[in-house]
């Protein structure tokens, strides 16, 4: 099936528009711009490479997992047929995970992103394996979960995917909610799988989130070069660097983008023009780092039964598996 024809635009109908958004956040105070922006076809591209990088553990962590344990997981996850990933970024994850045939039937997997490239190249990825038929999702996750839901017929199981850690970039009321949504399409018996990153040294998460190579900065930085094409605004990349802070008490990593000097800018698609103070910073991004029973509880408190729980040898990343109740 070609990304077109299985392809489905749920993003118009009920949500803002890229630059409602963006207007709405640089007005406000603290600045903000909203994560899902910084993945243009360069931003994916860049945060490929992140993937790539000795000091970005969450990848590697994760795929070792994956393969380690996707006996264990595909079992209790009752041979679902029907498999759901929320942002597959390049569909690698969701390759370990069907690259065994099934005894029977083909896996309806079902791909949810607003970026329509990653959604592309995961398709492109998935569909090399022999027993897979992919639909995509260009939606927000919410969005994209009505519409999966409105396909949804007979009663083959479910497994809806959330790995990454893309958890991590909602504050706990809106990822909280987020799970409540799975939940709501999901039946009792269905399946979540979860990948979150954990709360680790700062050390090590300042050097996972600006990194020796400027990789990380890039793909920062390139959320304004694609505002620049996309909203005709005006910033001055240079005017710009890269900020990655641990908030302790909030257990996330922020990125920041941090203005060098008094300057103006002007988003025209967003009606805006804002005045920026030497040092003043626009926030890009938020990386919740959680802990086992705190994932644990958050799915409990939303439906789920206590959960399954593997992590790595050094404790820094985790995947649960959470059956609906
Ligand atoms: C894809 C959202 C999980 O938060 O670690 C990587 C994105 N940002 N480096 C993360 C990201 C900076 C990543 N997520």
């Amino acid at each position: 099936m070609s990304p077109v024809e299985g392809s489905t635009d749920t993003a118009q109908a009920a949500s803002p528009t890229l630059a409602d958004e963006v207007g709405a956040q640089l007005r406000d105070q603290p600045r903000r711009l909203p994560a899902h922006a910084l993945y243009d076809p360069l931003g994916s591209a860049l945060f490929d490479a992140i993937c790539h990088l000795p000091w970005y553990p969450i990848t590697r962590a994760e795929t070792a997992l994956l393969s380690a344990h996707r006996g264990a997981i595909l079992e209790s996850a009752g041979r679902q047929t029907r498999v759901c990933e929320l942002g597959p970024g390049n569909g690698e994850k969701l390759a370990i995970l069907l690259q065994d045939p099934l005894p029977q039937g083909t896996h309806d997997v079902h791909l949810i992103d607003v970026s329509s490239t990653a959604l592309e190249i995961a398709t492109a990825r998935l569909e090399r394996l022999p027993q897979v038929s992919v639909t995509t999702h260009v939606a927000r996750y919410q969005d994209g979960l009505r519409s999966l839901d409105a396909t949804r017929v007979g009663d083959e199981p479910l497994l809806v995917c959330l790995l990454g850690s893309n958890i991590g970039n909602f504050d706990p009321d809106d990822a909280r909610a987020l799970l409540g949504e799975i939940r709501q399409t999901l039946r009792t018996g269905d399946t979540l799988l979860i990948g979150a990153d954990l709360v680790k040294p700062a050390a090590t998460l300042h050097a996972a989130y600006d990194d020796p190579l400027g990789v990380t900065a890039a793909f920062n930085r390139n959320v304004l070069v694609r505002l620049n094409r996309d909203l005709g605004a005006d910033f001055d990349v240079d005017g710009f660097t890269h900020d990655a802070r641990w908030n302790p008490r909030a257990r996330r990593m922020e990125m920041h983008l941090v203005s060098r000097r008094p300057q103006r800018v002007r988003v025209p698609a967003a009606d805006l023009v804002i005045d920026l103070q030497a040092s003043e910073s626009i926030w890009t991004e938020s990386s919740y780092k959680y802990d086992a029973p705190g994932v644990d509880a958050m799915l409990q408190q939303v439906g789920f039964v206590p959960a399954v729980q593997w992590h790595d040898a050094d404790a820094g990343f985790l995947l649960t598996l959470a059956a609906a109740r």
